[in-house]
């Protein structure tokens, strides 16, 4: 399906700086658009001055060009904007994409819930997962199993010197289409009845990877001095508020959480696949699956093995320069992690929303037989 829209120009400018086109070797096309779209800064021989260069992104956001970028492509690369980047420059960066994302009417995402802990860095800026270089993280939109999840995630990498750890990203229209091709069923099925998410743990224990009473989990409202069943209610409260309707707290006081989501789902009408299946396959045992169909059946091992495969052949790699920021649109594209050794590579996340998400045209999906003949004959189509 391809939907009118407004083509990227080659350059965007307001008489002395401006952000100009780049090829990014890998980026692919995806109904009929650029996935993803990257520009870089252009001084224009102007010396770099951070107030004009914020003002000069500030009013290409405040005209929509950004979120034009973002949503049209997915993902929207800014390169060069921060001068010379290196890791002290993580309040600069920070800035940018608060200007940015403030300047297109976005707010603040609260994290809540999240399965690490994170170092603040920045205005809403934040470490990313501190798993170690050599882990893996496969496919998932931002908190898609949840309640509240981010309309935009932006990553940012200050000083890129390793080898490997590019940042794999999948659009979720692609998707749909490659599963709707070789997975019909699973697609038809995974549509009718929705996901679950079975028992995530956040411990009470603060030794543990992920504990409740952490501010990105859901210690941000608990005060030091609470008494610990007040720690307990508030913690609560956002499970409830944030993550889902069914959540609790064990004997051993660890607090616990199912939830229920439709992963299958339209931006702008147009069909795509919105869930976190890939990275959570691989807490898949047949004796305890952390994820099953919404009806409560289990998936055949089978369909999730090439579910997974399906979503790494998608994978768009992004290949770090220092500096870069990268705009995801997290309705429409998942991201993971690919390892990497010998350097530095730390990667900072900010998580940004729209201020009235119920008037987003983000809509569950229910995919019905010529749905699937239709992704057949335009895949059939393209191929002429
Ligand atoms: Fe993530």
């Amino acid at each position: 399906m391809t939907v009118d829209y407004i083509p990227p120009q080659k350059s965007y400018s307001n008489g002395k700086l401006s952000i100009d086109k780049l090829d990014l070797p890998e980026a692919h096309i995806i109904h009929g658009r650029e996935f993803p779209v990257a520009y870089a800064l252009n001084l224009n021989d102007h010396e770099y001055n951070r107030d004009e260069v914020e003002e000069f992104l500030t009013s290409l956001s405040q005209k929509g060009v950004i979120t034009q970028l973002i949503e049209n492509h997915g993902v929207f690369v800014l390169r060069d904007s921060v001068e010379n980047s290196d890791e002290s420059k993580a309040a600069e960066v920070a800035s940018i994409i608060r200007h940015i994302e403030e300047g297109r009417n976005q707010v603040q995402f609260e994290q809540n819930g999240t399965l690490t802990t994170r170092d603040k860095k920045g205005f809403n800026l934040y470490t990313a997962n501190k798993s170690p270089p050599e882990s893996v993280i496969l496919q998932h939109n931002e908190f898609s199993r949840f309640k509240r999840y981010p309309n935009s995630l932006v990553f940012s990498i200050l000083e890129y010197t390793a080898t490997g750890g590019e940042t794999p990203l999948v659009h979720g229209g692609e998707l749909y289409e490659k599963v709707a091709k070789e997975l019909p069923q699973f697609l038809e099925k995974l549509s009718q009845t929705g996901l679950q998410f079975n028992n995530e743990i956040w411990y009470k224990d603060e030794s543990e990877r992920a504990y409740w009473n952490h501010e990105v989990t859901f210690g941000r409202n608990i005060k030091p001095e609470d008494d610990f069943e007040t720690k307990k209610k508030k913690a609560l409260k956002i499970a409830h508020e944030y993550i889902s309707d069914n959540a609790w707290f064990d004997e051993d006081d660890n607090l616990l959480a199912s939830s229920k989501t439709w992963p299958v789902k339209t931006f702008k009408d147009e069909p795509l696949l919105f869930s976190s299946i890939a990275a959570f396959s691989d807490k898949y045992t047949t004796d305890e699956p952390k994820i099953k169909y919404g009806d409560g059946t289990v998936f055949s091992k089978e369909d999730l093995n090439k579910y997974k495969k399906i979503t790494e052949e998608l994978e768009y790699k992004h290949n770090w320069k220092s500096g870069d920021i990268v705009f995801i649109h997290n309705y429409q594209v998942s991201h993971g992690k690919l390892p990497y050794k010998d350097g530095k590579r730390s990667t900072l996340v900010g998580m940004w929303d729209v201020q009235d998400h119920t008037k987003q045209p983000f809509k569950n999906f229910q995919v019905e037989k010529s749905d699937l003949e239709s992704v057949n004959s335009n895949l059939e189509a393209l191929k002429v």
